[in-house]
Formats: C-alpha cells, structure tokens, sequence
C-alpha cells in the first residue's frame, strides 16, 4: 500500500490536485490518498467554493497558516507541516504548481527524506523578480520525480542539470479538470444572472503583485480598461490582493464609477469558466488562464512581459502584452476586430494527465 500525501494551499492548486485525488481513489487497492491544506488561501471565494464545485474531499489536516510576507508563510508552513509528515511516514509528498505552499511542502518533505513529486514542474519566466519563480526553481532542485505540463518544461530541466530518469512528460492536469467541468459550466446560469450575453463581453483578471502592488502600474491598466470598457463590456471579478490594492490607491471609486466595467467578488470554478468560455477576449496576468484560454480557443492578453508558459504563444491564443495602457488598448482592440482565433492544444493536455502522473508514481514506488 502506498501512502500519498497531497499538499495544496492556494487557489490555483486545487483545480490540479482535484483530478489526482480522484484518480488515487480509483485505486483503493494499492493507494492511501492523504490531502493536507496550508490554509495560505481561507476566504470563502478563494478557497471552499473551489473544493464544493471540483468535488475534493475535506482535506485531512488544514494547517491554518493564512497570509503574512513570504518569509513568515513560508516558514510558517513549514514548521506546521513537519510534524505530521514526519508522523505519517508517508511513500511520496505529491505538490503541485509554483506557490509558496508549494515549495515549503517539497523543502519539509525532502528534509524528511520523503520522496517529492512536483506535478507542473519545469516551468520557467527566467524573471526571478516573480515569488513563483524562486518557488519552481527551489521545488524542481529537490523533487525527486519532476512531472512536466510540455516539452519545453523538460528543456528548462535538462538545461538545469536535473537528471533525465526523473523527468516525465505527463501532460497539464488542469486540463483534466477544464474537460471534466464544461459540462456543469455549460449548465450555470452566471451569464443571465449578471445579465451577460455570450461573446459579448471581456473578461479581466489581475492579482500579480508586479501588476497590482505599484500605483502608477496598477492605474495605468485601468486607465486601459476604461478605453476598452466603452467598446465591450469588461467583468473583473477582484482577487483579495487587488481589492485591498485599489482602496490604499484610492482607485475604487475610478473603477466602480466606469459604466462598462462590472466588478465582482472572485468567482468559483464552475461560474468562472461559465464567464471565459463565453467571452470575446480575456485579459489577465494568471499563469493558469493562458493555458485554460488556449484550450478552449479563447483570445487571450496576457498583462505580463515573460510567460512561464511560451507553449500558449506558439500554439495557442496567448499574447505578451506587458502593462503599458497603450499596448494594452492597442491590442484589446486587434483583437475586438479579428475573427475566431486558431488554436492547437498542445500534446497531452487531453484530460488523461492524472492517470499517468497515479502510474508514474506507482511504477517509481
Ligand atoms: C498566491 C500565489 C500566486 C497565485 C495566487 C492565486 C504565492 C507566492 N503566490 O498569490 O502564485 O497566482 O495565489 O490567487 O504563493 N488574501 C485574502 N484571502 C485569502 C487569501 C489571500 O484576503 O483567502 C489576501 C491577503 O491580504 C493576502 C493577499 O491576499 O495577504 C495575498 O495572498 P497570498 O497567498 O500571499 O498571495 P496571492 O497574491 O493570493
């Protein structure tokens, strides 16, 4: 029997643990599925909703370990997290994506000499100003089996000395979880409660703090927005970092008094890919949508100047566009005027990535 211990802690990991641990409780004969929770994400929005709308089970352990810099929730997680590893004496750490819960769960882990296995690794921006940067890079230096999304992350790997015997193409495992949802999204009546029509509106994200966290940056991209906004509808469902941004800024009454832009409270899974999949265009700095966009043949700019994810601009619907308010409107309106976007998924993101990550660690134990 092997044990497996899972630990997640924001948002954008538990739409890729909720396929896994589905895919480890098909096989109750040869797998004991543990799931632990930092707490990094608590808010309702952030947090419960996903776990009710993906279906993942309570998790056995929440370690409660909320915000704070990164120094003190890393740390945090990591002096909560080793005693109940070190108790549970599991066969593998599975983590999962690039947030700080990420990477203090592979350190912990490792320590313990438990074996790590990182599902996404090999991601790279090469812009070490990012948190999630330093995070892949430090997971990824200790994982023991390093679980790629695409052919370019095993580059970054073999380009970084990691040993080749340790690397598996296994495909993006959000993509099980988009191809899973589409069905229940298709069903959700978001659109004609925000009185939405389809392809008839754009859709905003924004929470990086290169984006959010500096005044001149931040209200630059509005300043966008607005341009945009009195062509297109723009909804822009506020992650907690951004809506505490915009209040210090004094930017709040800018945003709310633009009659075209619909601010909301941060959306669950089902309701938010009910929102894009509808869209005509998508602006965002996430790492996670880019992909999701390219998938589902959605136009996407993307606010940032590098991408962890280059395979979304060479195949997909993806564009770097920075945050530079010209550019942004520049492009916004390309876009606007251009017909339906080509895309081609890219290899193995087909919604089978959990079972071959659950035989990879099977085959390796
Ligand atoms: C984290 C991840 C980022 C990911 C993002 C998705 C790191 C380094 N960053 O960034 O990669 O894209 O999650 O959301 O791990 N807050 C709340 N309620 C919550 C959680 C956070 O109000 O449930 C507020 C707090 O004021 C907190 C701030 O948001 O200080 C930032 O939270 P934090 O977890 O530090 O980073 P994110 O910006 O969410």
């Amino acid at each position: 029997m092997l044990r497996l211990v899972s630990v997640v802690g924001a948002r954008p990991n538990f739409m890729k643990i909720a396929p896994l641990i589905a895919e480890m409780r098909r096989r109750p004969d040869n797998i004991e599925p543990i799931l632990i929770h930092t707490g990094q994400h608590y808010d309702e929005s952030m947090n419960d909703s996903f776990f009710r709308d993906l279906n993942i089970p309570m998790p056995d352990l929440n370690l409660e370990v909320g915000s704070g810099t990164h120094a003190e929730q890393t740390g945090k997680i990591m002096i909560e997290l080793e005693r109940p590893l070190d108790r549970l004496e599991p066969d593998w750490v599975i983590v999962v994506g690039d947030v700080n819960s990420t990477m203090a769960g592979a350190l912990v882990a490792s320590k313990l000499n438990i074996k790590v296995a990182h599902v996404e690794a090999g991601l790279r921006s090469r812009d070490r100003t990012m948190p999630e940067e330093i995070n892949r890079i430090v997971t990824d230096a200790i994982a023991d089996l390093l679980l790629t999304p695409s052919p370019d992350a095993n580059e970054n790997l073999f380009r970084e000395g990691i040993p080749p015997a340790k690397i598996q193409f296994v495909g993006n495992i959000m993509i099980d979880t988009l191809y899973r949802s589409l069905e229940r999204a298709r069903q959700s009546d978001l659109l004609r409660r925000m009185g939405l029509e389809p392809g008839a509106f754009c859709v905003m994200t924004l929470h990086r703090p290169s984006n959010v966290d500096h005044r001149e940056t931040l209200a630059g991209i509005l300043d966008a927005v607005r341009a945009i906004q009195q062509e297109i509808t723009v909804v822009f469902p506020i992650h907690p970092r951004t809506r505490a941004r915009l209040d210090e800024f004094g930017l709040s009454d800018f945003a709310a008094a633009m009659p075209g832009l619909v601010l909301t409270e941060p959306l669950g899974y089902i309701d938010f890919l009910s929102l894009y999949s509808n869209s005509r265009l998508v602006l965002t700095d996430s790492g996670g949508i880019q992909e999701e966009t390219t998938a589902l043949a959605i136009p996407c700019l993307t606010l940032r100047d590098t991408t962890e994810r280059p395979i979304t601009v060479t195949q997909g619907t993806n564009r770097l566009v920075g945050s530079d308010p010209e550019r942004i409107k520049l492009e916004a309106f390309a876009v606007l005027k251009a017909g339906q976007p080509r895309t081609e998924i890219p290899e193995l993101w087909d919604g089978k990535t959990a079972a071959r990550i659950v035989d990879a660690i099977e085959q390796r134990s």
